[in-house]
């Protein structure tokens, strides 16, 4: 045992080499290159000052949770931004994304009759890997957009030039989102009595949101007859709080280590950024700093699973991840892509399997199936999203495996960025509604519709 001081703070630390900034000694996939050490330290101290976004008993309340999602009781469902944006932090923004997602819970619960594991890509996913770190338009070269953690989108060199100071925006706002989310999630807006007020205007009339109707309707009528017989529904906390849980990739080091705390129970450290964090499918080196920083930390982790992994670096990963095989620690979220998934998921479980390790299996549908549309947006068919999910399940249900959690892109907004879906949108659609900054959503109804899909393959 040894005492180790970062930003002013001492920390005993007690396990195997690992400390808060032991990252730094290994390489960085997708290190951004802040142009000015000092100032980047200026806001590492700072943001090391802030109070926590989560407490390490959520965290781990989060982890039991999980434990449940890897042993086939309950099902997982991680949804939000691609990237959360500075420009859109409006309370309407964030109830509509919450709308969506409770509305895909309940879809889920209620065809399955299995308990969801309500997880968002929110209140704090500002950071993006990049495949190419330039960019290049009519002959000027700049740096990559990372996300706004790390540079504006505008095509200037100014916007694109890493500024630290951005992290503590971030912080920020992941403040005043995740302040509404425990508000709405626990202040009556979750209320199940309010079900249908989460079925927003223009999904009312389409087959989706009607289908959800139909649902809301059950449910209140059930909720009706419980009254009926005496049953006091108000004492019963399930049905009027809904626990969310935050999540985002842990891509920059920097701003996640500032967040490391002890906890004062266990003396066990969290990255009190938020509850689950993830490695994305660029930075899952093994000897890498991603890697290695995540492995330290005692939230429950996320590792994204692409069609490049190989059945001997994952099970690798895994026993570093999760050493002790604790279940709900670590969720392998597979994004392999529908014509990959076939060749390449099956033998991963089945290698996962037969080590002995506790995982919960996620799919992520959307981040294999990206290409450009003619017009050069990216986008993605709701039709490639719904064959990878139905394939994911297939597999999982011919290995005797459970298929355990969707992780996906959604906006509450009417956005016009994936294809196909319920409003049959086409390529020319695409110019209509396309905010997002990086990867394409789902939209409120493409995601119902895709929730209901879901449901039917976990009755099956
Ligand atoms: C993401 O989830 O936004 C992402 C970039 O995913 P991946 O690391 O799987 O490409
Ligand atoms: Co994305």
């Amino acid at each position: 045992m040894f005492v180790v001081t970062f930003y002013d703070r001492e920390m005993t630390t007690t396990a195997n080499d690992w400390a808060p900034d032991s990252w730094r000694a290994l390489p960085a996939d997708q290190g951004v290159l802040w142009p000015d050490s000092e100032a980047l330290y200026a806001v590492e101290r700072e943001l090391a000052k802030q109070p926590p976004l989560v407490f390490a008993g959520e965290a781990r309340r989060l982890t039991e949770h999980l434990a449940d999602v890897s042993q086939g009781r309950a099902f997982l469902l991680q949804a939000g931004d691609c990237a959360e944006s500075f420009h859109d932090g409006s309370a309407d923004a964030i109830r509509d994304k919450l709308k969506v997602i409770l509305q895909m819970a309940v879809a889920l619960t209620y065809a399955s009759g299995v308990p969801v594991v309500k997880v968002g890509r929110i209140a704090g996913q500002f950071a993006k890997p990049r495949t190419q770190s330039f960019e290049t338009q009519d002959g000027v070269t700049l740096e990559a957009f990372r996300g706004h953690i790390v540079n504006d989108e505008a095509f200037t060199p100014e916007s694109r030039r890493p500024d630290p100071t951005r992290m503590l925006q971030a912080y920020h706002q992941s403040v005043s989102t995740l302040n509404l989310l425990r508000a709405f999630t626990k202040g009556g807006f979750a209320d199940l009595s309010r079900v249908h007020a989460w079925n927003q205007q223009f999904v009312l009339e389409t087959i989706e949101g009607k289908r959800f109707s139909a649902i809301a309707d059950d449910i209140e009528r059930a909720m009706r007859f419980m009254r009926a017989c005496g049953i006091d529904l108000g004492r019963e906390s399930s049905l009027h709080e809904v626990d969310f849980y935050t999540s985002h990739e842990a891509l920059i080091l920097p701003y996640e280590q500032a967040f490391v705390r002890q906890d004062s129970l266990s003396g066990d450290w969290f990255d009190t950024s938020a509850h689950l964090l993830w490695i994305g499918d660029r930075t899952r080196q093994l000897d890498g700093a991603h890697v290695e920083f995540l492995r330290g930390v005692a939230n429950p982790l996320g590792l994204k699973v692409g069609p490049t992994s190989t059945p001997r670096e994952l099970v690798a990963l895994a026993e570093r991840l999760n050493p002790d095989n604790v279940p709900g620690r670590l969720t392998l979220i597979s994004r392999m892509g529908r014509d990959k998934i076939l060749d390449v998921l099956p033998e991963l479980i089945t290698n996962v399997k037969e080590s002995g390790l506790n995982v919960v299996w996620a799919c992520d549908p959307m981040h294999g199936n990206t290409f450009s549309a003619a017009s050069g947006k990216k986008t993605r068919r709701f039709e490639d999203v719904l064959r990878e999910v139905e394939q994911f399940f297939s597999i999982h249900h011919q290995l005797g495996t459970w298929a355990g959690g969707l992780h996906i892109e959604l906006t509450g907004d009417d956005v016009t960025e994936c294809l196909g879906g319920g409003q049959g949108l086409d390529e020319d659609d695409l110019e209509i509604n396309y905010t997002s900054m990086c990867d394409p959503r789902l939209n409120a109804s493409q995601s119902l519709d895709l929730a209901f899909r879901v449901a039917e393959f976990l009755q099956n």
